[in-house]
C-alpha cells in the first residue's frame, strides 16, 4: 500500500430527498499518510460530516455514492462485505463525534463500555480494568477508578469527549476520524483535547482525520489540510503551504482575513460576503465563482481542474492554470 492510510479517489455523493437530489461531495480526493494528522476544514454544510461518514461507511440510508474510489487500510472500502467492515471499525477504524453521547451508551457505565471495546483482548478482567483506568488518568480524568462505575450522563459533555478520547487509546486505532470534537469545548479544554490528539498520533503511530471549522486548531495539530468548500476540495496541502503560501483565493480569505485570528481562540471561520451554492443544482462553472474577489469569465463557464502548486500541494483555480509548480 501506498503509505497511505486511506485514499479518497474523484469520490462524489448523492443524497436522494422528497424535494430531489442534493450533491454534497463532488470528485473528492483525499490521502491520509501513514502517522499524519490531515484537518478537514470547511463551513458548515461544506460535507465535512458526510466525508466521515462515507469512510466509516456509516452514510444515511438515503446517500449514494456516484462515482470514485476508497482506499482504506489497503482494501476498497466500497466493495468491502458488511462484515468485514463491522470487523473494521472499533478496531483499525474508529471515530470521535462532536456529540459523544453519539458514541457513548448510556445505559451501560463507563468502565463496562470500556472493558466492552477490549474484548479482543486476552488480559484478565483486572488487567482490562487498570488499562481502562489508566486511559482515564491520561485524559485528564482524576479517581479513575471511582469515575469507572459511573454513567455518561453523570458527566460533563467536556468529560464525556475526553471519554471517547480515552476509548480511542484503548482501541489504538490506525485511523481515528475526528468530527469536530472541540467544538463544544471551551478554549481551555479544547487545548488540552488537541494536546491529547497530539500525543495520541504519537502513541498510536496511526492517522487522525482531524474535522474542524476552527482554523487555529487545525495550525496547531495538523500535518496537512483539506480545505472543503460546498462539497469540493478547493485546496490542499501541507500545513504551512496552506497557512504560509494559500493559493485559492478561497483559502486566501480564510487564511488572511486576520492573520492575528489564527490561534487556537479563533472560534468560527472568518465571514466571506456572498452565498453558499445550492447544492441542489450545482454549477457547471467554478463553485466559488459567486463569491470569488478576483472571479474571470472563464470560472464562470467551466469548472477548474485540480492544479499541483508543490509537492502535495494542489487547488483547483484558474488563476493558477499555467503557473510553474
Ligand atoms: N441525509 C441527508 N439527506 C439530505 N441532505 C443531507 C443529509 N445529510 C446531510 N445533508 C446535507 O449535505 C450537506 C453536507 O452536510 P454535512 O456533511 O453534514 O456538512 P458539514 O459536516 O460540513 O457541516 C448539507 O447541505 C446537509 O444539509
Ligand atoms: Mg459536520
Amino acid at each position: 500500500m501506498s503509505g497511505n492510510v486511506a485514499a479518497i479517489r474523484d469520490l462524489s455523493i448523492r443524497f436522494d430527498t422528497q424535494q430531489g437530489p442534493v450533491y454534497p461531495l463532488r470528485n473528492v480526493d483525499v490521502d491520509v499518510p501513514r502517522g499524519q494528522i490531515v484537518g478537514i476544514v470547511g463551513e458548515s454544510g461544506s460535507g465535512k460530516s458526510t466525508l466521515a461518514l462515507a469512510l466509516m461507511r456509516l452514510l444515511p440510508g438515503n446517500a449514494v455514492v456516484t462515482g470514485g474510489e476508497v482506499e482504506l487500510l489497503g482494501k476498497d472500502l466500497l466493495k468491502l462485505p458488511a462484515e468485514e467492515m463491522r470487523g473494521l471499525r472499533g478496531t483499525r477504524l474508529a471515530m470521535i463525534f462532536q456529540d459523544p453521547m453519539t458514541s457513548l451508551n448510556p445505559v451501560r457505565s463507563i468502565g463496562q463500555q470500556m472493558l466492552d471495546i477490549q474484548y479482543r483482548s486476552p488480559a484478565s478482567r483486572a488487567e482490562k480494568i487498570a488499562k481502562a483506568a489508566d486511559a482515564l488518568k491520561r485524559v485528564g480524568i482524576p479517581d479513575a477508578r471511582e469515575q469507572l462505575k459511573r454513567y455518561p450522563a453523570e458527566f460533563s459533555g467536556g468529560m464525556r469527549q475526553r471519554i471517547c478520547i480515552a476509548m480511542s487509546l484503548l482501541q489504538k486505532p490506525e485511523l481515528l476520524i475526528a468530527d469536530e470534537i472541540t467544538t463544544a469545548l471551551d478554549v481551555t479544554l479544547e487545548a488540552q483535547v488537541l494536546h491529547l490528539l497530539r500525543e495520541l498520533r504519537a502513541e498510536l503511530k496511526g492517522s487522525i482525520l482531524f474535522i474542524s471549522h476552527n482554523l487555529g486548531a487545525v495550525a496547531e495539530i495538523c500535518d496537512r489540510v483539506v480545505v472543503l468548500y460546498a462539497g469540493e476540495v478547493v485546496e490542499q496541502g501541507p500545513v504551512f503551504e496552506i497557512f504560509d503560501r494559500p493559493q485559492h483565493p478561497y483559502t486566501r480569505a480564510l487564511v488572511e482575513c486576520d492573520p492575528a485570528r489564527i490561534e487556537t481562540t479563533t472560534r468560527e471561520l472568518p465571514v466571506i460576503p456572498g452565498d453558499v451554492p445550492n447544492l441542489r443544482s450545482i454549477p457547471r462553472s467554478c463553485i466559488f465563482a459567486a463569491r470569488c474577489a478576483e472571479v474571470m469569465e472563464v470560472c464562470r463557464r467551466d469548472r477548474p481542474p485540480p492544479t499541483v502548486i508543490g509537492k502535495g500541494h494542489s487547488a483547483r483555480c484558474h488563476l493558477l492554470e499555467g503557473v510553474e509548480s
